[in-house]
């Protein structure tokens, strides 16, 4: 008797008296402890005394006739209770009568079969009930401010204000447990693979993720801030360079960026570094990783190998770095026929230096009218376009938008070209070459999406390597690092990065899944010279090199081998694996498109004392409320 878990339940069963029950655990424990969680009773129960806590999610109260539908993170166990099964607790229906919705019961009961025309088949317990003898108000529960039920019809705001009740819910208790079990299998693969758990700090200088930092003001050191960590890049550069060899970490990072559907200001990677590699060490353990993980979490089985794709490659088949392979659907290159065209759209794009691409949606000529057409249309001009040309297929040739066009001959050529056939579905894109793969690209997944060619329940993965090194940003009128300033150029010996700066490529790679990229990494530069040179060319000053990054080009002065490594995105991939619409669905407690906790309502104001101490001042107007 030492733990405060057992003394509690001492005073516990003091305070309820020694149980009465064939239950073996009932004789030390106090009586109101369950002795069945609410998901486990079967009909290999049938006649046995058990205890179920839990709450109330579903309450029918008959008069002579009560059920109860009893809640735990396990399941649901329905409970009843009528005057003849109640004869031992006089005051049975007292309590059941008083009962809500979200109390906390403690039900002592005996289990019984529902009888075969009453089984419920939704539920692990759906084959009994508990006949109810006696009830323990545990703890009483206020009307909940919305109704916990699978389908949640109360707003988002809402729930995220009580997200408590929110994760009583079963799809969120789902995403949970699956999120935890996925996690659980990372870690016991990474571990079986000689990979070391190290944890790296929060408070730390900017990391270069391209997004803004976190910062946090330090008391002791006036004026100075740290950084929260966008990620553990460096950290786990440097465990190489000590010669730790294998790392990983469940590792939180912190972006202050505009958020979508797929981002929030806090997330969880997947993080590992390896040394002494090549990239095809890192994708090869990252697809066991995967495929290991996927399957112990959420049961989905991945076709291994995981294609994998030159970026030029991916660009010119997918029109996307982010190629979704749930669908064939590939970019099929006219610019050859196009020169030759009467259609000045298309001869007109060649001879400025463009192209002409297609897209063949097979049977669709039927299922997209003119108008939907027009609507396509539109959606591709978004991307940059300037029109979209399209034809339907027939028996006799061309028909729709260039039919004028590709009568005859020509016709026939293009359909041959395309590999189309009578009922198929056309179109086209001229332009340069960035806007038809932006827009054909788009507009493959879009018409993916309508045709019913993504399958949420198939799931398909990539790799897309070789990045381009450096990305020309128009607003600023100068070259970024497009991966991460630490990847390594696929050329070791690459000249001066100013020659030809759009077709140098890094060692970068992107883990992609459905047209999701869930994961990034690079094989790294290990050499001091040449990261000095990198940081060089994207303008880093010698000063700033030596303020930011000064202990990390020291440490490679020291023996830096060859390594390599990757971040997966965990939210994401638990928000793919359970086809949930957003990554918020699969965090416990995730924060609004506005990056504000609703619940603790955080970011929040500060005493004046509080900033005294840190030496801080805000130009900002603070408002009463947070938000
Ligand atoms: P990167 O910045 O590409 O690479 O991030 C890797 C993966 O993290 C996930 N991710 C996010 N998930 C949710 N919300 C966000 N705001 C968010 N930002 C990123 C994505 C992404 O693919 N240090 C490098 C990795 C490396 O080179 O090893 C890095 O962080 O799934
Ligand atoms: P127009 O000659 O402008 O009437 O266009 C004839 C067809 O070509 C229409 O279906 C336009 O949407 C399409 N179109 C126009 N410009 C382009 C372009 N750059 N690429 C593809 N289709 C285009």
């Amino acid at each position: 008797m030492t733990g405060w878990r057992e003394r509690f339940q001492l005073r516990l069963w003091n305070a309820v008296g020694a149980a009465d029950t064939n239950h073996p655990r009932m004789n030390e424990r106090a009586t109101w402890l369950r002795t069945h969680t609410c998901g486990e009773l079967t009909l290999a129960d049938e006649g046995r005394e058990v205890v179920l806590n839990g709450w109330i999610e579903n309450h029918r109260d008959h008069g002579q006739i009560v059920f109860l539908d009893l809640r735990d993170r396990y399941g649901v166990t329905q409970v009843f209770a009528d005057q003849d099964t109640a004869a031992a607790d006089d005051g049975l229906f007292d309590t059941l009568s008083k009962l809500g919705s979200e109390d906390v019961l403690s039900i002592r009961g005996v289990v019984r079969s529902r009888g075969a025309d009453k089984v419920n088949k939704d539920r692990s317990t759906g084959e009994i009930e508990v006949v109810a003898h006696s009830v323990t108000v545990l703890s009483e529960a206020e009307t909940p401010p919305f109704e916990i039920v699978d389908q949640a019809e109360a707003n988002e705001e809402l729930r995220m204000r009580y997200r408590y009740l929110d994760l009583r819910r079963r799809p969120l208790v789902e995403a949970m447990v699956k999120r935890s079990r996925f996690v659980t299998a990372v870690r016991t693969f990474l571990q079986d693979h000689g990979f070391l758990d190290i944890e790296t700090p929060i408070l730390t200088k900017s990391t270069p993720e391209g997004a803004r930092d976190y910062l946090v003001p330090s008391r002791v050191h006036p004026g100075k801030f740290f950084a929260l960590p966008q990620s553990p890049q460096i950290f786990k550069q440097l465990c190489m360079v000590a010669g730790l060899d294998r790392y990983y970490q469940i590792a939180r990072c912190f972006r202050d960026e505009d958020l979508r559907a797929d981002r929030q200001p806090e997330f969880t990677q997947i993080d590992l570094e390896m040394s002494f590699v090549e990239e095809n060490d890192v994708l090869d353990l990252v697809e066991g990783l995967v495929v290991h993980s996927m399957k112990e979490g959420f049961g989905i089985e991945i076709p291994r190998p995981f294609p994998r794709f030159d970026f030029d490659d991916a660009i010119a088949r997918y029109g996307s770095d982010k190629p979704d392979l749930r669908f064939g659907m590939e970019l099929i290159d006219c610019t050859e026929l196009a020169k030759k065209s009467d259609f000045k759209v298309f001869s007109a794009a060649v001879e400025t230096g463009g192209i002409v691409k297609g897209l063949l949606a097979e049977g669709a000529a039927d299922k997209f009218s003119r108008k939907q057409i027009d609507k396509l249309t539109e959606f591709v001009k978004g991307y940059g376009a300037k029109g979209l040309a399209w034809g339907k297929v027939t028996d006799k040739g061309v028909e729709g938008a260039i039919s004028k066009f590709y009568g005859g001959d020509a016709g026939a050529e293009l359909i041959a070209r395309m590999g189309a056939k009578p009922g198929d579905l056309m179109l086209f894109g001229a332009d340069s070459s960035k806007v038809v793969h932006r827009a054909l690209g788009e507009l493959r997944v879009q018409l993916g999406e309508q045709l019913g060619l993504r399958d949420p329940n198939e799931f398909r993965c990539c790799w897309v390597l070789n990045f381009p090194m450096f990305e020309f940003n128009d607003d600023k009128g100068i070259w970024q690092y497009a991966h991460n300033p630490f990847s390594a150029p696929v050329d070791w010996n690459v000249g001066d990065f100013g020659v030809d700066t759009e077709n140098i490529r890094s060692r970068a790679y992107d883990f992609v899944m459905n047209g999701w990229e869930l994961g990034s990494g690079s094989v790294r530069i290990h050499k001091p010279e040449l990261q000095a040179r990198v940081f060089d060319f994207l303008g880093i000053s010698e000063q700033e090199q030596r303020e930011n990054f000064g202990f990390v080009l020291d440490a490679y002065q020291y023996g830096g081998p060859p390594h390599g490594g990757i971040a997966i995105g965990v939210d994401r991939m638990v928000t793919l694996a359970l086809a949930r619409e957003s990554i918020r669905d699969v965090i416990a407690f995730p924060k609004t498109a506005t990056a504000y906790d609703l619940m603790a309502e955080a970011p929040g104001g500060v005493s004046p004392e509080q900033m005294a101490e840190l030496q801080i001042l805000s130009t900002a107007k603070v408002e009463e409320d947070g938000e």
